[in-house]
């Protein structure tokens, strides 16, 4: 093994644990639905659901990161570029993460100055945290794209997947730098804060996970570089063909001119294109080879990534993108639940086939199978199904009776969150949230247990 799988396997470590560490402010958070006075002053909704969602951001892009050091030397051939370097960045990366989490949970929030600002909370949601942590991110950042740059020049060797990971780092980097402008006139905070998180979720990190998926599938399915490298450019020219003027999604209500209105509109309507691509791409290979593989539940999971992230991203994005929709359904629960339906569609199942494909070259299993994995599978997508239709449930009556019929007022809100289909996708979602904390338990008891031998007959490659 590479020492960069070696590193991976530390950044997949701590992806998993963040992973639960975001599931249980993810239950915290939803208490607050039930019980509004939970831990009032204590510990406030605000800063549960900002550990929920920063973790978020957090454990995929070292999902991420892990993935790209565990394919890197094999890719080019040779081993990744700096080690030394990249392997001290893990540790900075992890001390920064725990001391901004414990900042948050213990000091929480300070005064309107910049002395917060460096060391408290930046403010901006998903990338809250303090500056001095924020760049230290960008210092990771600029460390990881000198290891795959500079392992690209020795290796001498360019294929097709790097460069467009080499030219995507370049975006994923520059957007980020997006979360530390203190500008004080909210409208034109809101859209310079857009061009981050929009451009990161439907644009870079698509392109990345793109990369990812072409990778998990010539190694998982033994699938032709020429026909995953044809499909890539395919599905990058749409992301970033649609993704980039999609942007006007998030300018129809927060001041920005009018003509953000058509152009969202119509742009954002052609972003399920690229993610319709992706599931013809896995469901034409798994195809050509008769779903043949020797790893079931990277297998699995690379077609729940493909399938969750257009129903979520593309179906769930769609539904409310046009501005006459918009209208009604912004800000509601509808969008949280077009908001966990994409991120786990698109990435966390992605992230997980990346576990698995480690997994296998850990164990040294000829073939993973087994039930464990099934339960793990099973639990997490039921579990975030039914929190999705909870929460679209809820979303719809707050769009229909809060907005449609009570005309946005705050007694309107009021009045809609009181409401019964509110009230019972607020349950919902509590209760689906556990199966999926249960999936959760079962992957990592499934992903740290060896797996049981298979009779060899089922290993053998299939017949050309
Ligand atoms: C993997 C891809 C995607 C992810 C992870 C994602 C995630 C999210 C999240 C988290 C939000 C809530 C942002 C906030 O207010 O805090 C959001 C909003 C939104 N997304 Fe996506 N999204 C994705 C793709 C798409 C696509 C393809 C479309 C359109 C077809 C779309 C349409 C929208 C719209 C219209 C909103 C604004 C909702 C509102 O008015 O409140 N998204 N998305
Ligand atoms: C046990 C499972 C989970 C529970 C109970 C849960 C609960 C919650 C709650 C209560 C919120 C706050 C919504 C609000 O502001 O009204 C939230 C926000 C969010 N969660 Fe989760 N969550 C869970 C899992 C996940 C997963 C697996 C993901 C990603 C794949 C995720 C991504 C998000 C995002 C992006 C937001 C921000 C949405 C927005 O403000 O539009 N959550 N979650
Ligand atoms: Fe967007």
């Amino acid at each position: 093994m590479y020492r960069s799988q070696k590193l991976s396997l530390r950044y997949y470590t701590a992806a998993v644990a963040l992973f639960g560490v975001m599931i249980v402010f993810g239950l915290l958070s939803a208490l607050y639905y039930l019980y509004p006075s939970l831990l009032f002053n204590v510990f406030n909704f605000n800063m549960s659901k900002i550990l929920h969602i920063d973790t978020l951001v957090i454990w995929l892009l070292m999902g991420f990161l892990g993935a790209v050091y565990w394919y890197l030397p094999k890719e080019l051939g040779r081993e990744v570029e700096g080690m030394w370097l990249a392997e001290l960045m893990f540790w900075v990366f992890c001390a920064a993460v725990v001391v901004v989490a414990a900042v948050f949970v213990f000091v929480q929030y300070g005064a309107a100055n910049e002395f917060s600002m460096w060391f408290i909370n930046q403010g901006r949601k998903y990338v809250e945290a303090p500056r001095w942590a924020a760049i230290g991110i960008v210092v990771v950042m600029l460390v990881f794209a000198y290891n795959v740059i500079a392992t690209c020049i020795k290796a001498r060797k360019m294929t097709g997947i790097m460069w467009v990971l080499v030219l995507d780092l370049i975006p994923l980097l520059a957007v980020y730098l997006d979360a530390f402008p203190a500008v004080t006139n909210m409208s034109v905070d809101l859209y310079w804060w857009w061009w981050l998180v929009h451009m990161w979720v439907e644009s870079t990190w698509e392109v990345l996970i793109g990369c990812v998926m072409a990778l998990v599938l010539m190694d998982v399915m033994g699938t032709s570089r020429r026909i995953v490298e044809t499909w890539l450019y395919i599905e990058v020219m749409l992301v970033l063909g649609a993704g980039i003027l999609g942007l006007g999604h998030h300018y129809f209500w927060i001041g920005t001119p009018q003509y953000w209105l058509s152009i969202g509109g119509f742009f954002s309507a052609l972003e399920p294109l690229p993610l319709l691509g992706m599931v013809v791409h896995a469901i034409y290979d798994a195809g050509t080879h008769r779903m043949k593989t020797n790893n079931q539940p990277a297998f699995w999971w690379i077609t729940a990534e493909a399938f969750g992230n257009f129903i979520g991203a593309g179906i769930w994005g769609f539904m409310m993108t046009l501005p006459q929709i918009n209208l009604f359904s912004h800000g509601t629960q509808w969008t949280v639940s077009h908001g966990h339906f994409a991120f786990y569609g698109a990435y966390v199942c992605g992230v997980i086939a990346v576990l698995y494909v480690a997994k296998q070259q850990v164990s040294g299993a000829d073939v993973l199978g087994g039930r464990a994995w099934k339960w793990g599978f099973g639990l997490l997508n039921f579990g975030m199904v039914g929190m999705v239709m909870g929460l679209l449930l809820a979303g719809m009556a707050q769009a229909f009776y809060g907005r449609a019929m009570g005309g946005s007022t705050l007694m309107a809100f009021t009045t809609a969150s009181e409401n019964p289909w509110f009230v019972s996708g607020m349950y919902a979602r509590m209760l689906f949230g556990v199966v999926f904390a249960a999936g959760y338990v079962v992957l990592v008891y499934d992903l740290l247990t060896s797996p049981r031998r298979v009779p060899a007959l089922q290993a053998q490659p299939e017949p050309a």
